[in-house]
């Protein structure tokens, strides 16, 4: 179960790349706007602050039964990254659940590549052993809430520390 690997993820206008300890200097000056942090909490890090994080990111969860995928979000017709996704997949009942994330760097906003980034990892995310997709979203961020409707969740009633949860239910039967 814990075994899940990120992949390269192709869409139209983007490449999803499993991120990379190589990536951390690109990315701390994507990521620098501390704007980015209002909803999701913390703080622009420099280079060597966000490489350590990614190497943690990269030896993977301690619990050998989840698996931690993380990909930055490159663009296709320029060779720059400009943000990132996550998945952290679990076990649960009735089968496993992915919880997602995403952020684009404040330069490369309103263009779509939020969701486009999120539709291709949710697609990514249906050919694997996933039953459903959850994203925590704070109330006020209509961003984020439209990312997650374009991408097919809808808001359960459900909080997790002060956000809502987001749910879609994968049409296969996973387990
Ligand atoms: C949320 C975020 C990823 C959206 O990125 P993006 O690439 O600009 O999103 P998109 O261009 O795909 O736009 C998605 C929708 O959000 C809307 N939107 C984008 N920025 C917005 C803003 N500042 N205020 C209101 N709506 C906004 C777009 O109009 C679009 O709506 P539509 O589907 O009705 O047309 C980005 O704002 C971000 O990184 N925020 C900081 C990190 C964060 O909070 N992540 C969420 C963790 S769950």
């Amino acid at each position: 179960m814990g075994d899940i690997r990120p992949q390269v993820i192709p869409t139209e206008r983007l490449g999803l790349v499993p991120l990379r300890i190589d990536h951390a200097e690109e990315m701390s000056s994507a990521l620098a706007d501390p704007a980015l942090y209002d909803f999701i909490g913390g703080a622009p890090l420099t280079p060597q602050e966000l490489r350590s994080r990614y190497e943690l990111m990269l030896a993977g969860s301690p619990d050998p039964e989840v698996s931690w995928c993380n990909w930055v979000i490159q663009l296709r017709d320029e060779p720059r990254l400009v943000g990132t996704v996550q998945a952290t997949i679990t076990p649960a009942y009735p089968g496993p659940v992915a919880e997602i994330a995403w952020i684009v760097g404040t330069d490369w906003q309103r263009r779509g590549i939020a969701k486009e980034a999120a539709r291709g990892l949710v697609d990514w995310l249906r050919r694997k052993p996933v039953r459903a997709v959850l994203a925590h979203i704070h109330p006020d961020h209509r961003a984020s809430a439209a990312v997650a409707t374009a991408t097919g969740l809808e808001p359960t009633g459900q909080w997790h520390d002060g956000e809502l949860t987001w749910r879609l239910t994968l049409n296969h039967d996973a387990s």
